[in-house]
């Protein structure tokens, strides 16, 4: 009996193996490199897409809704599938109504489909697009280095009209959102492979130098051997009820990823700051959210003043002086006086202070400030006006050589601080790929 047993517990995990390996390989993670567009200060990645495949280059916008391409010009594919009217995809996009089209059949040209408002969130446009699927390919990893490749054959996305790249980096031919919608990037790739609804950005801040997003639960490895995954602080996300999209339809939440900043620190000490105006009100105003798209962190008008002042005054007692604004920061200094470290130049530190006096995420030189040449380092933080949607937007620079994951399932972000600490950056994932 126990040796029958064994045997068949043998056999089993004989047969599994053998036959998974030849029909479906299962990653537990992908990744996808991160370039820095140095004239627009986009984000850029590249993933595989159609039949035959092509690389695709798209900015890519963490709170955005889903893919959207353009695909009125060069879009080639025999793999390519519009979503009709009242399909299960029409449903998972969240994308009611029913269209036709009245020019000649064409990918984001069919009748009987059902369409989605792509929008392009760097110039705040969106217009309608129908909603389609096709294969998309990008590289798996173990949290180390690239392994094979894995494709997802009805990937959902949007087409979009050329138009509205305008605004996006020369080459781009569309928008990656990582958002919290059911067909946005992170929630397709757990659904086809069945993994964590997690994902973790590391924007580098070399424009010669990839950064990466990974898909999926840690390790996240970075050169020599850190594995970023395992310096994290959480905090909890929330949702904002009211969609911050640049059109959208009644009763959709915003897609984008809110934290609960409570105040805010300059050299460990509190600035005053209206509290209202850092939580998310009933008609969705308010807040604090993270951007890739905007390049650096934006504060409503009153906050970027008691920020900017402290800050300021801080600096001085550093014997840190003013020099004129460079655009478009408000606030610069000379580089004399400031020395350099680890973490980039000794100005005053900045702490988020989130769910408790505990937990805050602290910002350094090299997150805070910006050099605009060798004589002159300017407080990279732009002032967002009297009545912004959002009342804090942290921004590109700020997100820069630190680890961000995305817990969609708990609702929860895990920061790392800055990663120069550990003395990684986010362009030491290996690209090298494994044999
Ligand atoms: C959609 O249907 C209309 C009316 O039947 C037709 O004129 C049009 O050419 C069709 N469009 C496409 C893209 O097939
Ligand atoms: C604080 O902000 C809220 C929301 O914008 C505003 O209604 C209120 O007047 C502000 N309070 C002060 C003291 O400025
Ligand atoms: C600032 O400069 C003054 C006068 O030169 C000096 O006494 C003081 O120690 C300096 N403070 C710092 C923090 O370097
Ligand atoms: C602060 O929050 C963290 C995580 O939510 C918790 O573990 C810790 O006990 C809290 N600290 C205080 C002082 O409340
Ligand atoms: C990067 O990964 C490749 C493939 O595993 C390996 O051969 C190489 O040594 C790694 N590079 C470094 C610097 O560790």
């Amino acid at each position: 009996m126990a040796s029958s047993l064994a045997y068949f517990l043998f056999s089993f995990l004989l047969f599994i193996p053998a036959s998974y390996g030849k029909t479906s390989f299962r990653p537990d993670a992908l990744v996808i490199p991160v370039s820095k567009d140095a004239s627009t200060l986009q984000y850029l990645t590249t993933i595989n897409q159609r039949t035959p495949l092509v690389p695709v280059k798209l900015v890519v916008d963490l709170g955005g809704q889903f893919l959207w391409v353009d695909c009125e010009q060069n879009y080639v594919s025999s793999s390519y599938r519009p979503a009709r009217c009242r399909s299960a995809q029409c449903s998972l996009a969240r994308a009611n109504g029913c269209g036709d089209c009245f020019s000649a059949p064409r990918p984001g040209c069919n009748n009987n489909t059902c369409g989605v408002l792509p929008d392009n969130t760097v110039t705040r446009t969106a217009t309608g697009g129908e909603l389609a699927e096709d294969v998309v390919s990008v590289q798996s990893t173990d949290g180390s280095n690239p392994g094979r490749v894995v494709s997802v054959s009805k990937f959902l996305f949007s087409c979009a009209p050329t138009f509205l790249l305008e605004g996006l980096a020369s080459s781009a031919m569309g928008m990656a959102g990582l958002g919290r919608t059911k067909i946005a990037f992170p929630s397709q790739f757990a659904s086809a492979f069945s993994f964590h609804r997690k994902f973790a950005t590391c924007l580098s801040s070399s424009t010669t130098a990839n950064g990466v997003v990974f898909f999926g639960d840690g390790p996240y490895r970075l050169l020599p051997n850190i594995d970023a995954s395992q310096s994290l602080i959480y905090t909890p996300l929330y949702i904002n009820p009211v969609s911050t999209a640049s059109a959208y339809t009644q009763g959709e939440p915003s897609a984008e990823y809110f934290i609960r900043v409570k105040s805010i620190r300059i050299n460990e000490k509190a600035i005053s700051l209206n509290k209202s105006l850092l939580s998310i009100d009933s008609e969705g105003v308010g807040g604090t959210k993270i951007s890739t798209v905007n390049p650096y962190t934006v504060m409503e008008t009153s906050i970027y003043k008691a920020f900017t002042e402290a800050f300021i005054s801080a600096a001085a007692a550093m014997n840190i002086t003013r020099v004129a604004a460079v655009a478009p920061f408000n606030v610069c200094f000379s580089s004399k006086n400031v020395y350099s470290t680890r973490v980039g130049p000794s100005v005053p530190s900045i702490d988020l202070v989130l769910q408790n006096e505990s937990v805050y995420w602290r910002i350094f030189g090299a997150n805070s400030i910006v050099y605009v040449s060798d004589d002159v380092l300017c407080l990279g933080f732009v002032d967002g006006g009297a009545n912004p949607r959002t009342s804090i937007v942290i921004g590109g620079h700020q997100l820069e050589d630190n680890l961000l994951q995305f817990d969609l399932a708990t609702s929860r972000l895990g920061f790392s601080s800055s990663l120069l600490f550990r003395q990684t950056t986010c362009a030491n994932f290996n690209f090298t790929s494994n044999p």
